[in-house]
């Protein structure tokens, strides 16, 4: 009898061990996917506007184009979705200049300029790095200025909400559009251009580095001195005011022939081949 007790008894443990673990543990992981659950058949639904992280497909962000009756207004960038009602109104709604980006994804447009049905398209195809830095521009943009409200699914998210490969792709091409803008940024430091002074007829240019722009900071005004710099890949060069401390060992800066090399205005007189400014 003692036995049976204690079989019934572990048989009923082990029972509850395997609900538990089932029902309970894996309804915790359906809880944690449960934003984009809820969202799912909120869309289809119709009923979860607004609310963060839902997911979209193209038709149901149709649905918010700003006209009378539909469910609101919101755009998508690169696959994300933003509400642009409000202070976009005046951009967005029916009827106003920028109207036909609303529910939908023109990412391309954006950059492309085509407004018309076939140019309003998602996708970045053939953009180079600069188009590329426009395209990131405008993705700062409106997660700044407007609420990012979810994710439509298609090109760059997929039926979960999760990024795919071209989105993680062009997230590396935002990295390299940032280190291309802060290498341009610190030569743009280091070697900002002359203030020149063209005197064709004569053959002469003045080549100086003694405007405001040319100091650092006004407590501590570092001297810059003009120099031939040669830019890497870029044929010729230009005139740059260089700090003293770039003066030596650098491969990029030479001498202006016939000038003082201490004096931070100078009379260029010599050969201006593959000269530019
Ligand atoms: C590829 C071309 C262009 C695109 C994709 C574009 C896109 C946009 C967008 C999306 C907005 C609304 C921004 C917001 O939500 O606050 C906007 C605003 C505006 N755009 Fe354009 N635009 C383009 C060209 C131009 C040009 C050529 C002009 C001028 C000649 C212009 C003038 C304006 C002005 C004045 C505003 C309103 C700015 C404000 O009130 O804050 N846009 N543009």
């Amino acid at each position: 009898m003692a036995t049976r007790k204690t079989v019934l008894l572990v048989t009923a443990t082990l029972l509850t061990v395997v609900i538990i673990e089932k029902y309970i543990l894996n309804f915790q992981s359906i809880l944690a996917n449960l934003p984009f659950l809820v969202n799912i058949f909120g869309q289809q639904n119709g009923n979860l506007s607004g609310s963060t992280g839902d997911l979209f497909t193209a038709d149901s962000l149709r649905l918010y184009d700003g006209s009378e009756g539909s469910k609101g207004l919101h755009l998508a960038f690169l696959g994300r979705v933003y509400d642009v009602s409000g202070k976009g109104d005046k951009f967005y709604k029916p009827g106003e200049g920028y109207s036909f980006f609303a529910g939908r994804d023109g990412t391309r447009a954006f950059i492309t300029g085509e407004f018309k049905e076939e140019g309003l398209k998602d996708d970045v195809d053939g953009f180079n790095l600069i188009q590329m830095g426009e395209v990131m521009d405008w993705v700062e943009f409106y997660e700044k200025d407007y609420k990012h409200v979810g994710f439509l699914q298609g090109r760059y998210y997929n039926h979960i909400g999760q990024p795919t490969k071209e989105r993680l792709r062009i997230e590396k091409v935002f990295h390299e559009v940032r280190s291309a803008r802060e290498a341009k940024e610190e030569e743009r430091r280091r070697y900002p251009y002359c203030d020149v002074d063209i005197h064709e007829y004569l053959k002469k240019v003045t080549m100086a580095c003694v405007k405001r722009r040319h100091v650092d900071d006004a407590s501590n005004p570092a001297i810059r001195l003009p120099r031939k710099y040669f830019k890497p890949d870029v044929a010729g060069w230009r005139c740059a005011c260089v700090e003293t401390k770039y003066l030596t060992n650098n491969d990029l800066i030479g001498e202006i022939d016939g000038c003082d090399q201490q004096t931070r205005e100078c009379l260029f007189t010599g050969d201006f081949t593959g000269f530019y400014n």
